[in-house]
């Protein structure tokens, strides 16, 4: 048998990847609207109450709103991007970085996000924010909507449930295309399009307590953001006619806990349930398999004349996923239960967790990606990987975080794998590459980052930025191309 070395192609794509509302702070500044993120308060791990630090409810908005309340809100504060980015962009070409994600935050461009004119003060911010990275020659790769619906659109609309809320989309994306048409060329629609299921206020600012039916509401709004991201891929596609639209995808993939075929139907169902995202954005209909799901769950989605037409005409260009964990389905509801993005899983004997139950699963990227060509036959894009984990720092200031580099090590070279399989890999940005705030927990001290950030849950701290072991370390995988892991 001849033995195959597997490696990255020359024109791989290395880098970081990043969100408005995690790490800019300046919430109020240069005219910046209120965005869903905005309202997200941190509540430390013994006081809460609910699963999804992220949803929120009409009573805790008006509660902010009037300033009775106490809470802190991170996501207003980040990790203060938007005044130290020329020092953070120099931290990240020194490690080489030759592509950096991050969103734009909607708000800082349409204030209420129904504005009839953009904020010239936003639209300049991320101008200076690019001209900042097309210095060094990393290109950026740029989410319209990463949980950041304008608060404006919620009041409202309540959100994405409204079909009005497609037009202001639209606009704004119009908008962003044309002003950084000679500096963009990859783009995000939605981030992780599949968290509307999950929490309709993050990923749709919808408030589920103002709707009859929060599962038919967020359904709805689904089927508004699906033809919102056409319509955008449209107007991308008659601006710049080769740029790129891709959708994003939290890829949750399952496996069945034993051979038994009840079990092995369900981690098929799970996966469809998942898979249905990208199924809509790539090949522009929706899969025959969700029927039964809606019948089942009194779901009907209303469509307006033509968006049937809209999704078939302007499919995504590429897929694009965050992976951090693999899953496994059981057709029982017994079996002891760990956490993980977004939502939890039953345990994984053959695998090890992070300190956030998360289950680490190397060779399941391997596994994704080929299942995500053979489905597509698209360019992938692994715009969201890492390890969330507690970080100390040393009396000199030193952070070692070795296992930081040996989770990302692992999940590069399962990669690097899949490329020798075949896969069409565009390129990597690990998630946080500089401490950002947490999406799920709002806190600091989960950290992701190769540049650690001076700050803790509780908003104390320098904000100064160190570099962590793992920063030397993938300064050499950029540099080697992926051959020195
Ligand atoms: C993804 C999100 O789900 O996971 C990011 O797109 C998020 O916004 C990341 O930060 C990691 O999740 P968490 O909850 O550890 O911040």
């Amino acid at each position: 048998m001849t033995e195959f070395k597997a490696e990255f192609p020359k024109n791989f794509l290395w880098g970081g990847a990043t969100a408005a509302n995690q790490i800019e702070g300046g919430f109020n500044e240069d005219g910046k609207g209120l965005s869903a993120a905005d309202f997200v308060a941190y509540i430390p791990k013994a006081e809460r109450t609910k699963d999804h630090a992220m949803e929120i409810t009409s009573e805790e908005i008006r509660n902010a709103l009037s300033g009775e309340s106490n809470a802190r809100f991170p996501k207003r504060e980040g990790n203060d991007f938007y005044h130290r980015y020329k020092e953070d962009i120099a931290l990240l070409a020194e490690m080489g970085f030759s592509a950096f994600r991050f969103s734009i935050h909607w708000s800082r461009i349409f204030p209420n996000g129904y504005d009839e004119m953009p904020n010239e003060a936003g639209l300049q911010y991320y101008d200076n924010v690019l001209d900042e990275l097309l210095k060094y020659n990393i290109e950026p790769i740029v989410t319209l909507s990463h949980y950041e619906t304008p608060y404006g659109l919620t009041e409202r609309y309540n959100g994405w449930v409204s079909r009005e809320v497609i037009d202001h989309y639209v606009r704004y994306a119009e908008t962003v295309f044309k002003r950084y048409k000679n500096k963009v060329k990859y783009w995000l629609s939605f981030n992780e399009i599949n968290i509307i299921n999950l929490s309709p206020y993050t990923g749709g600012g919808v408030l589920s307590d103002r709707e009859e039916n929060p599962l038919q509401a967020s359904y709805q709004a689904l089927h508004h953001q699906f033809v919102a991201s056409s319509l955008a891929t449209k107007k991308l596609h008659e601006i710049m006619p080769d740029a790129k639209m891709g959708c994003m995808l939290a890829r949750m993939s399952h496996y069945p806990n034993t051979a038994n075929p009840e079990d092995v139907l369900k981690a098929q169902k799970d996966n469809q349930n998942n898979l249905f995202y990208t199924d809509v954005h790539a090949r522009g209909e929706y899969p025959k398999y969700m029927n039964r799901f809606f019948k089942e769950n009194d779901i009907e989605i209303v469509k307006a004349v033509g968006d049937d037409e809209i999704l078939k005409q302007y499919p995504v260009d590429f897929i694009s996923i965050s992976y951090y964990m693999s899953m496994l389905s059981s057709a029982s509801p017994e079996g002891e239960r760990t956490e993980g993005n977004l939502m939890n899983s039953l345990k994984n004997p053959y695998l090890e967790a992070s300190d956030w139950g998360w289950q680490i699963d190397p060779i399941g990227i391997r596994i994704v990606l080929n299942d995500l060509y053979d489905r597509y036959q698209l360019p992938i894009f692994i715009v969201e990987n890492g390890l969330g984990a507690y970080d100390q720092v040393e009396e000199d200031g030193s952070i070692h975080d070795a296992y930081r580099i040996d989770y990302l090590r692992k999940h590069i070279q399962e990669m690097k794998e899949a490329i020798g399989d075949g896969v069409e890999l565009l390129g990597y940005t690990a998630w946080g590459p500089i401490d950002l705030v947490s999406m799920s927990t709002s806190e600091m001290s989960k950290r992701y980052g190769f540049v650690y950030v001076d700050k803790d849950d509780e908003g104390n701290g320098t904000l100064e930025r160190k570099r962590k072991d793992s920063f030397y370390w993938y300064k050499k995988v950029i540099e080697s191309n992926g051959e020195e892991l």
